[in-house]
């Protein structure tokens, strides 16, 4: 479908938010795009960039870990991280999201869920090798931001893994969502427990004018 002129995603946002919902606006989004008036522009075929360049350089192996993927969307990282052989959950606040995605992969050994990273179950605090936080908190503005970001570190399993990976707030601002993130937000992922391993400004490989975080860090084990 052509796109338009006003992207959907900041139409319903922008609606969203009006009625004090930061949220809602997802499944409106994914329900829209399923009647085919609307366009999902990370509904695209193959894994994060990023996610994939780092479990390629550090040679990441899942065999007998647990992944968490955080807002999994249609599952393109979930699928990833499956694939190299994590027993995978992913989840979402839209449901849509999640019957589309089970749809798409109706093979697949990723457990998908709906919730909510706002007040997630509390069976899985603790609980994953790898944690991945790729481009969600981006689209929550505050005040809900901080609190998404305290949330996602309690996820990492003693001696685990949290990626983080958001667009990087560059001063040149327009109209979200996403929502650029800051490096003081960055850092706020290291909740107590967690140390940060590296953290990586890279410019985008598409656009030198955009930038992206890429942050690991580790939780004590
Ligand atoms: C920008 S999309 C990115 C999706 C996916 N990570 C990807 O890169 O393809 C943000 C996703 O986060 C989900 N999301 C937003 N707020 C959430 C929340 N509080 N809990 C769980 N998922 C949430 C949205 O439904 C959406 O699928």
């Amino acid at each position: 479908m052509t796109e338009p002129a006003v992207p959907d995603t900041t139409r319903l946002a922008a609606a969203s938010l009006a009625a004090g919902d930061p949220t809602g606006w997802f499944e409106q989004l994914y329900a829209e795009a399923g009647a085919g008036t609307a366009h999902v522009p990370w509904d695209v075929p193959r894994p994060s960039k990023l996610l994939a360049e780092w479990a390629r350089d550090a040679a990441v192996t899942g065999a007998g870990r647990r992944a968490l993927v955080v807002g999994c969307g249609l599952g393109r990282d979930a699928e990833f991280l499956a694939g190299l052989g994590f027993t995978t959950t992913a989840f979402d606040i839209s449901a849509t999201a999640v019957r589309t995605a089970r749809e798409r992969h109706p093979d697949s050994p990723v457990e998908y869920a709906v919730a909510d990273l706002l007040d997630p179950p509390p069976q899985w605090r603790g609980g994953f090798d790898l944690v991945c936080e790729s481009n969600n908190v981006q689209a929550l503005p505050q005040p809900v931001r901080d609190r998404a970001i305290a949330h996602v570190g309690p996820l990492v399993a003693p001696g685990g893994t949290l990626l983080v990976l958001a667009a990087a707030a560059t001063g040149t601002g327009t109209a979200g969502p996403p929502w650029p993130l800051t490096r003081a937000e960055i850092d706020a992922f290291a909740v107590p427990g967690l140390t940060p391993v590296r953290v990586d400004e890279l410019v985008d490989a598409d656009d030198p004018l955009i930038r992206r975080w890429r942050a690991e860090f580790r939780a004590a084990g």
